[in-house]
């Protein structure tokens, strides 16, 4: 049966990225102030035009059923472009912070996975899982998602008996963890989506990812990881598949490793 157009929009809306609807969202709330402006019983200034651009935006982002910190989000962003404006800073400058973003974060806004780093405990806590020292065979670990190799660079230090590979989306990062590790002979970082990758010819697949991309990858997970290898998650659970194996660790963050054997 075909969907009611009204039906369909409505979720091919919800389907679109959080930071691309929130964008979308700003701009009608910008060209409805625009149609609405000579109904406003006051005189409009820059400021007080933006203000109100920022509370259609909150609620419309509030009606759209966006997370709730879009809302304050939505309000501050029109009010701070014209403060920003007013401050008479160089584009360039704005140019240059955008460009470094650009680089650190690159397809977050797709991705809905950012950059940030698992703790030093994490890595120890991983140590205890990779398999034991056996005569001469070596393991292969990868981390996908590697931001700047902090995991990799580690694991390779205490456990030199095994292949480290990172795959890493965003420029920035993976160019510092390409420098960081272009030394260490059993490590390397390549420039791509972990979702391009064969985990096939690993024997633990580590990732710190977010909620979002999870049962997708567990699908990929199930699909292509070979029998008896181990696919390790720091925080983020698999939904509707429990872990057989939860480590604890104790960090700021109080993070948790779910362990599944394939
Ligand atoms: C939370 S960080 C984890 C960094 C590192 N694994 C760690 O534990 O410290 C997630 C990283 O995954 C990267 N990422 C997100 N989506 C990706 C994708 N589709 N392919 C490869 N990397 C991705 C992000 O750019 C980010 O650097």
């Amino acid at each position: 049966m075909r969907s009611r157009p009204g039906c369909s929009a409505d979720v091919n809306l919800r389907r679109l990225p959080p930071a691309v609807l929130a964008l979308l969202l700003q701009g009608a709330a910008f060209i409805l102030m625009i149609a609405l402006a000579r109904f406003v019983p006051f005189p409009l200034t820059p400021l007080s035009f933006a203000l109100l651009v920022g509370v259609l935006a909150a609620a419309f982002s509030h009606l759209a059923g966006q997370a709730r910190w879009w809302v304050p989000i939505q309000f501050v962003f029109a009010p701070a472009q014209v403060a920003m404006l007013a401050v008479e800073v160089t584009p360039t400058l704005y140019l240059a912070i955008f460009l470094i973003l650009l680089a650190v974060y690159w397809s977050t806004f797709r991705t809905q996975v950012p950059l940030y780093l698992s703790s030093n405990k994490v890595w120890r806590a991983l140590e205890g899982l990779l398999p034991a020292e056996e005569g001469g065979r070596r393991f292969r670990f990868m981390d996908i998602g590697s931001g700047i190799g902090g995991v990799l660079a580690h694991l390779a230090q205490v456990r030199p008996d095994g292949d480290y590979s990172g795959v890493e989306i965003a420029p920035l990062p993976f160019a510092w963890s390409w420098l960081r590790l272009r030394l260490k002979p059993n490590c390397h970082v390549h420039w791509g989506s972990l979702w391009d990758c064969d985990l096939a010819q690993y024997d633990l697949v580590f990732a710190y990812l977010s909620p979002v991309p999870m049962a997708e990858l567990w699908e990929k997970a199930r699909r292509e990881m070979k029998p008896g290898s181990l696919f390790i998650s720091n925080t983020f659970a698999v939904p509707e598949f429990p872990p057989q194996q939860t480590v604890q660790v104790d960090d700021l963050h109080h993070s948790a490793l779910f362990i599944w054997r394939m």
